[in-house]
């Protein structure tokens, strides 16, 4: 992604300590350097050895170790960090950095860096409830230090309550959106449309496509990281809610077509990603229906083009669409760019079988309507997305 950002994740002896490791794979997707330091306590967790293996980089457990470099390693990694996490965050880190107690490599570190400090608490949840640990959290949040606070669930422990390392995923969209520098959308409201929209047939039965909403979950959270307000409209997808996105859930092409119009107006820029299906069933049966005859007839009718008619409507909106297509991607991307009034489209090609529908990459070219183009690698959809919003140039 471009980032050459350095991450300090200090990890504390807890159960979730192994749940570090996800937030780092995710992390080191993303091109970010990770340092881990350990608690001697974390260490009984899981091994040193693993997170040196995942993070690529060696890892601190003891502060008097002969030093591998001639800087003084928490002073060195208390600069080098452009943010540290502590995942989980122990009862016992909470209260000693809230303290003033630096008696360790990573309470060190902590105490003596500059860079934004993410805690993100796991514990029993009688011990997130006692008041000592939330007078503690309090007293660092109004020093500046942010916390994700733990969920609640059933523990290692068996009690149930809060306590729960908050998603890791959450913890990475977060780290990831204080770690970006590109705060070039601040201003800016963004709709994004994902997924596919399905046609009921009868009560079990519908028709859809092979969209995933990747492509354009990748994008609502590219806006919402370089700062925009923004709006997910979102066929059924397994996707996970993205942390500081309004999502708002349809089905049909009817569903998104509302949602889509009582949205238009107050937006800047409006991204049609979504795999809108456009023809939906004549005869809904609202009764299933029944394999009595060799043969079954369902007539389709014509739906909304939801994107043509923001075309019609748009004021000062930036409007861009996709285009999938399975041959003359140019031709037919710059005939709907014309058609349907539209500022941008990103044209992709879905017969590759490594691109497109429910891959983690893309290969797309963008068109402008004053007739730009690029023509962009295969790339992790989150790297699309920030070249198409480069392109925009908003
Ligand atoms: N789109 C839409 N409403 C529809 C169909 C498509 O808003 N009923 C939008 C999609 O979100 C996408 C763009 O139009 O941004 C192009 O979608 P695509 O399926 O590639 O094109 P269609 O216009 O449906 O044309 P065709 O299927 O004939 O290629």
């Amino acid at each position: 992604m471009g980032f050459s950002k350095t991450v300090v994740i200090g990890v504390c002896g807890g159960i979730a300590a192994y749940k570090a490791l996800d937030v780092i794979s995710d992390l080191k997707k993303k091109n970010i350097n990770i340092n881990v330091i350990m608690t001697k306590n974390a260490t009984k967790f899981v091994t040193p050895l693993t997170f040196q293996a995942l993070s690529q980089n060696m890892v601190v457990t003891d502060m008097f170790a002969e030093p591998k470099a001639w800087e003084i390693q928490h002073i060195s990694l208390a600069k080098k960090a452009d943010l540290m996490l502590i995942l989980p965050a122990t009862a016992n880190i909470i209260g000693k950095v809230a303290n003033g107690i630096a008696d360790d490599m990573l309470s060190t570190t902590i105490m003596a860096t500059k860079a934004p400090v993410i805690f993100a608490p796991a514990m029993n949840t009688n011990m997130f409830a006692n008041p000592i640990v939330k007078e503690n959290i309090n007293k660092l949040k109004q020093h500046g230090y942010n916390f994700v606070s733990p969920s609640s669930g059933r523990l290692a422990c068996g009690d149930v309550g809060e306590g729960k390392l908050a998603d890791t995923k959450l913890i990475s969209a977060i780290v990831c959106s204080m770690l970006y520098d590109i705060k070039d959308m601040t201003e800016k409201r963004v709709l994004v449309t994902a997924g596919p929209t399905i046609s009921p047939i009868d009560p079990v039965r519908y028709l859809s496509n092979k969209s995933t909403g990747k492509m354009g979950y990748a994008i609502a959270e590219e806006a919402r990281d370089r700062g925009a307000k923004v709006t997910l409209i979102s066929g059924p997808t397994s996707l996970e809610h993205p942390f500081g996105i309004n999502v708002i859930n349809v089905k049909t092409n009817e569903e998104m077509y509302n949602e889509v119009l009582k949205h238009f107006d107050s937006q800047d820029i409006v991204i049609k990603s979504a795999a809108v299906a456009d023809y939906k069933v004549e005869q809904y049966s609202p009764k299933k229906i029944k394999k009595n005859n060799e043969r079954l007839e369902i007539k389709l009718i014509k739906d909304n083009d939801i994107l043509k008619k923001l075309g019609e409507l748009k004021t000062k909106q930036i409007l861009v669409g996709f285009a999938a297509e399975s041959n003359d991607l140019i031709e037919n991307a710059e005939a709907k760019l014309r058609n349907k009034n539209l500022d941008y489209i990103v044209a992709n090609d879905i017969t590759s079988s490594d691109t497109g529908f429910a891959s983690d990459n893309n290969k797309v070219v963008i068109l402008s309507k004053h007739g730009e183009i690029i023509n962009l690698d295969k790339m992790p959809k989150k790297m699309v997305a920030r070249e198409l919003f480069n392109f925009i140039n908003v």
